[in-house]
């Protein structure tokens, strides 16, 4: 047990004294979980080996899976990696601050538990005035992963990492929503070409152009197959998942949505008429198809607006755990753009997929 702060911060102008407090816990080897732009995240200094076992301990994350270093300038990009090459700066200088997590070699500062005992290390310089200004005070580059217990849904509001890890942390900072809702885009530049090791905020599409090359796509990044631990060690691991089980509808064609309607619909009747409760995910535009059958529909957001989809993902998966049902049919949506890193997160998360 520990005792656990909660700071209520406000995101755009975040109070000095709840930010240094939390600074002066990393210095002194606790943890903070604090906001990001895409999910909050839980903190400890990365050149502490001890506070960063603690953050496994906290989360009951496996050991084998390493977590990202949370930067606040380009000056501690070079404290934690080395031999960096010149498309990662390409990458940083157009992308950083933001989503983008970039796999780079290891520098020997960094001890094996944050990289899970891999010579390469996970580097990202998030977006938020708060994760900035906390990683600039504590004057240490942050250790950090998503903030929630392991195989959870990520956290996107305060109250989600108040949920998972109170009692497990020194401290919280409360921020309120994050912005994107899904994880950064991790980029192994390492391989050649350039390969994706998780879909995120910012799209392959993005990427591409800022490289003009083409990166690789594998299987595993699309929420499909199995990664190779070498490659993406993380990605094995079941994730994101409510206790309910999921059951995710995918079409073959997103323009004949009707198609994909209906497939749900008979998914939602098969359950129904053999005594189950049934939830259905789904959005603005077609939720009303299950009104009436379904014990409860969740509307994720709008099929026409894909940001709003990512950034109420995992607060819908939570809230599914709340209505007591016995399984959740949802939708999906295509996988481009922004819809990449959805559906490899609602992928991970189901425990079967349809196919309409
Ligand atoms: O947006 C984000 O990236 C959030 C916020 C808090 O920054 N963080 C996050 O961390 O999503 P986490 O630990 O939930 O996911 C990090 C992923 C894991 O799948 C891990 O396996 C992978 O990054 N990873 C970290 N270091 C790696 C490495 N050296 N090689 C391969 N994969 C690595
Ligand atoms: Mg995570």
């Amino acid at each position: 047990m520990v005792v656990t702060k909660v700071f209520r911060v406000d995101p755009a102008k975040p109070s000095v004294d709840a930010v240094r407090y939390a600074a002066r816990v990393i210095r002194d080897g606790g943890l903070v979980a604090f906001p990001t732009e895409t999910v909050y995240g839980l903190g400890a200094n990365a050149f502490n080996a001890k506070a960063v076992e603690r953050i496994y301990v906290a989360k009951g994350r496996p050991l084998d899976n390493p977590i990202i270093v949370h930067i606040c300038d380009f000056s501690q990009l070079e404290l934690v990696a080395s031999r960096i090459p010149e498309d990662a700066y390409r990458l940083a200088e157009r992308l950083w601050p933001g989503p983008l997590t970039l796999l780079l070699p290891r520098d020997p500062r960094i001890p094996y538990v944050v990289t899970a005992g891999l010579e390469t290390v996970a580097v990202r310089m998030p977006a938020h005035p708060v994760a900035l200004e906390l990683i600039r005070e504590a004057n240490v580059p942050v250790a950090a992963p998503s903030a929630n217990l392991s195989g959870k849904p990520s956290p996107t509001r305060g109250d989600h990492v108040v949920e998972d890890l109170y009692s497990r942390v020194e401290v919280i900072l409360d921020a309120g929503e994050t912005l994107y809702g899904v994880e950064s885009t991790i980029i192994n530049l390492l391989s050649d070409p350039p390969m994706l090791l998780r879909p995120g905020a910012y799209t392959v599409e993005d990427i591409e152009r800022i490289l003009g090359r083409s990166i690789e796509v594998p299987e595993f990044a699309r929420g499909l197959g199995e990664a190779e631990k070498a490659l993406a060690p993380g990605m094995k691991h079941r994730h994101y998942a409510p206790n309910t089980p999921l059951i995710l509808v995918e079409a073959e064609d997103y323009g004949e949505l009707q198609r994909l309607l209906d497939a749900t619909r008979r998914a939602v009747l098969d359950y129904k008429m053999r005594g189950f409760k049934v939830a259905v995910i789904s959005y603005a535009e077609t939720y009303k198809h299950y009104e009436g059958i379904a014990d409860s529909v969740l509307v994720v957001g709008s099929r026409g607006n894909i940001y709003e989809v990512a950034r109420n993902l995992f607060a819908t998966l939570r809230t599914l755990d709340k209505l007591n049902v016995d399984v959740a049919i949802m939708e999906g949506v295509e996988d481009k753009g922004l819809g990449l890193a959805v559906m490899n997160r609602v992928r991970k998360a189901s425990t079967s997929r349809v196919k309409a």
